[in-house]
């Protein structure tokens, strides 16, 4: 590439892409770790969930949408939802091998690293744990930690409706969490990128001595890497802007993604 259309491209928005309004958890840190950049966040929630929807689906919804945002210019590309990552992004390499492109998977590889011989809960939608791809994962490290998969259907469209702390939502957690303690849980994974919205009711009730994994900071970490890799980082020091799309397209969405991005 010329010099020129290098310089042209480092001023270009990163795209960040999920089923809904869960990846806003994963633009948070990717906006920490790189302010200066701009973002441009589609969240596909007229589709949503993908969770629970055949991998060939998903696959195809990902590839659409990713398309979409590089045509409007996206120099690199999260992929910030678990389930479109496992349904797609191997797929999306192949296609586009020089495009700096990130997933994201669910963090079990740290919970093995810092607590060899825990029994972990990895929370994810149905579709990410029956696919070979979380196989795989959880075979890497089954000899470390005791890995218990529990697929979650229903938790996303809390987020999707802004219910992060109301009573129904205590009631399917405490059913969920309560199905899995028949031992205790050291550590839980947040295996969806919707499920660090609702954390803190996670944490509550699973206890305080039980620590969360969030794959979230690690992604954004790994796309700086990438594009400090192919020196496209964006060379200004102002604060950069997010844009945020939705395929519902209505202004609730619009406010909502808003209202996630810049909760404390
Ligand atoms: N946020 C997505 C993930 O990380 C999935 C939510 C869904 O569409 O079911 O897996």
């Amino acid at each position: 590439m010329s010099t020129d259309n290098l310089e042209e491209l480092r001023k270009h928005p990163i795209g960040v892409f999920d089923s809904g309004m869960g990846g806003i958890s994963v633009l948070r840190e990717l906006v920490k770790v790189m302010p200066y950049e701009d973002f441009i966040y589609f969240g596909d929630s007229a589709n949503a969930p993908y969770g629970t929807k055949p991998t060939e689906v998903i696959r195809d919804l990902t590839i659409r949408h990713v398309e979409e945002l590089m045509q409007q210019g996206a120099k690199g590309i999260v992929v910030a939802c678990n389930t479109a990552t496992s349904a797609a992004v191997a797929v999306l390499r192949k296609m586009y091998p020089e495009l700096p492109l990130v997933g994201i998977e669910p963090a079990i590889k740290p919970a093995a690293v810092q607590m060899p011989g825990a029994r972990i809960v990895v929370m994810a939608t149905p579709m990410t744990i029956r696919q070979e791809k979380f196989r795989q994962l959880m075979a890497s490290y089954e000899d470390k930690i005791s890995i218990v998969p529990l697929p979650c259907p229903g938790l996303m469209e809390f987020v999707e409706r802004g219910d992060l702390d109301g009573e129904d939502l205590r009631t399917y957690l405490q059913e969920l969490l309560g199905a899995v303690s028949e031992k205790p849980i050291d550590g839980i994974v947040l295996g969806c990128t919707h499920y660090p919205f609702v954390r803190k009711m996670i944490q509550e009730i699973a206890g305080d001595k039980v620590t969360i994994y969030d794959g979230g900071p690690g992604t954004a970490r790994e796309m700086k890497r990438r594009l400090q890799e192919k020196d496209l980082l964006n060379p200004k020091t102002s604060q950069g802007m997010v844009h945020f799309f939705n395929s519902r397209d209505t202004q609730e969405e619009i406010t909502l993604c808003e209202a996630l991005f810049s909760r404390k």
